[in-house]
C-alpha cells in the first residue's frame, strides 16, 4: 500500500473531540493515508514520513461532506413546476407523480446514467459519502429496480416505497400500504439498509407510517423519517418512538418535538435547499441546538423540492437562515451526517477514519458561508483515492 502525507494544511478540520473546539481544529497541520484509511494527523512539524507528498499551500483540509439524504434514482425534471412556484404556486406533494411517470418510463440504463451523473456531481463538491433513495417508481418492479441501481453507487440505500401512494391506489391507500409492508418490502429488502416514510398530509399519517416503518424493521432495515416538513404532525414523535436514525426536514416543531429530539438518539436532519426551491419558511436550527439535538444538514437532492446537490450551499443557507454558526453548520454537514447514517467511519479525519478528505481552496472552512455560491473545491480524496 503507498502512503501519502498530505502537508502544508493550514486548517485541519478533524471532528475529533481530542482536538479543540467543535471542529477539533489543528492548525499548520498533516495528515498520512495509507491505502483507504487516515493513519496519522497532527501538527506538520511532527508528520512522519510517507511514500508520497501532496503540498495543500495553506489552504482547508476537512471531512469530505456526508449527504445523508438525496433521492437520486429518477429521470426528468420539473422545471416548469419550479418555474410557476416562483411565480406563486404553492408545493405539494402531489409533483411526485410527474417524476414517478418519468422514471417508470426510463430504462436502467437511463436511471443509472443519471444517478452516476449526480453521484459524480456531488463528489466535485466535496461530497464523499451520499445516502439515495428509491420512492419514484410505487410498483414492486420499479421500486425494486431503483435500489438494485442505487446499491451500484452507495451502500446507504434507502427503500422509500411510501413516498406518496402510487397513483394506481389512488381509490385504495390500505391496499397501498398493504403492497408498500408486504410485497414491495420483499422485493427491496435485498438491495436497501434503510426504510423511509413521507409522514405528511397528502402522503402517509402516523398509523401508515408507523405499519411501514415497522415492517421494515421486522425486515432488518433501520428507519428514517421524512417528518414535518409541511406541517405539524406525528412524523417526529413516531421517528423518536422507533429508534429511527434520523428525522428530516423538522420544519413544523412543537416544543414537545424538539425535546423529543434533543433527548434522543435521533438526529435531526434540516434541508434548506428544500425551503429555498419552495420558498418556504427554514427550520430552527439554533432551537434544535440550543435544545441539545444532533442536527445534520442535506441536500435533499431531488427534481421536485430541492435540485441541488451542493452541501456548501446548504452550509451558507443554514448558516445565513437557520441561526447556526458557521463552525455549526460544517459540523452538521460532515459528523452530523455521519451520525444520522450510524457511521463512525466517516465525518471526521482520525486514525481509522477512511481517508474521504476535501481540500478546500480557501484558508478556513468558514469561507464555505462567507463565500456563498463559489466553488471552493480544490481536491477530493475518496477512500484515499484522489478523485480530483
Ligand atoms: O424530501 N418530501 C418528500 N419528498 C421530497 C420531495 C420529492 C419531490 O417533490 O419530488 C422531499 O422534499
Ligand atoms: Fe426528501
Amino acid at each position: 500500500m503507498t502512503s501519502t502525507l498530505i502537508s502544508n494544511i493550514g486548517t485541519l478540520v478533524t471532528n475529533d473531540p481530542s482536538h479543540p473546539g467543535l471542529l477539533g481544529i489543528v492548525e499548520q497541520a498533516a495528515v498520512v493515508i495509507d491505502g483507504s484509511v487516515v493513519t496519522w494527523t497532527g501538527r506538520a512539524a511532527d508528520a512522519p514520513a510517507a511514500d508520497q507528498h501532496y503540498d495543500a499551500a495553506g489552504r482547508a483540509l476537512l471531512p469530505g461532506f456526508v449527504d445523508s439524504h438525496a433521492h437520486l434514482v429518477f429521470a426528468g425534471d420539473r422545471t416548469a413546476e419550479f418555474d410557476a412556484r416562483m411565480s406563486g404556486q404553492a408545493y405539494t406533494a402531489g409533483g411526485i407523480r410527474t417524476t414517478v411517470a418519468a422514471t417508470r418510463a426510463a430504462s436502467d440504463a437511463e436511471l443509472d446514467a443519471n444517478l452516476a451523473r449526480f453521484v459524480r456531481e456531488a463528489l466535485r463538491q466535496g461530497t464523499t459519502t451520499i445516502e439515495c433513495k428509491s420512492g419514484y417508481g410505487l410498483t414492486v418492479e420499479d421500486e425494486a429496480r431503483a435500489l438494485r441501481i442505487a446499491a451500484d453507487h452507495t451502500p446507504e440505500t434507502t427503500y422509500l416505497g411510501a413516498h406518496v401512494v402510487a397513483p394506481e391506489y389512488a381509490e385504495d391507500p390500505a391496499g397501498y400500504v398493504d403492497l408498500v409492508t408486504g410485497e414491495m418490502l420483499d422485493a427491496c429488502a435485498p438491495y436497501a439498509r434503510w426504510v423511509d416514510v413521507f409522514c405528511e398530509q397528502g402522503a402517509f399519517d402516523g398509523d401508515q407510517a408507523r405499519a411501514i416503518l415497522t415492517a421494515g424493521v421486522e425486515r432488518g432495515l433501520t428507519p428514517r423519517v421524512h417528518a414535518n416538513q409541511l406541517s405539524y404532525g406525528p412524523g417526529v414523535q413516531l421517528a423518536v418512538e422507533l429508534g429511527a436514525a434520523s428525522a428530516d426536514h423538522c420544519t413544523h416543531l412543537t416544543d414537545a418535538d424538539v425535546a423529543a429530539l434533543a433527548g434522543s438518539g435521533t438526529v435531526a436532519t434540516l434541508l434548506p435547499g428544500a425551503e429555498f426551491s419552495t420558498r418556504a419558511a427554514y427550520p430552527d436550527a439554533r432551537r434544535l441546538l440550543d435544545a441539545g439535538a444532533t442536527v445534520a444538514l442535506s441536500t435533499d437532492c431531488n427534481p421536485g423540492s430541492s435540485f441541488t446537490s451542493s452541501m456548501a450551499f446548504c452550509i451558507a443557507v443554514a448558516v445565513r437562515e437557520m441561526g447556526m454558526t458557521p463552525d455549526e453548520a460544517v459540523h452538521a454537514a460532515t459528523v452530523g451526517g455521519a451520525r444520522a447514517l450510524r457511521r463512525t467511519d466517516v465525518g471526521r479525519i482520525a486514525p481509522g477514519a477512511r481517508a474521504d478528505l476535501l481540500l478546500l481552496d480557501a484558508p478556513s472552512p468558514v469561507h464555505l458561508a462567507y463565500r456563498p455560491g463559489v466553488p471552493l473545491t480544490a481536491a477530493v480524496w475518496r477512500a484515499g483515492v484522489r478523485e480530483l
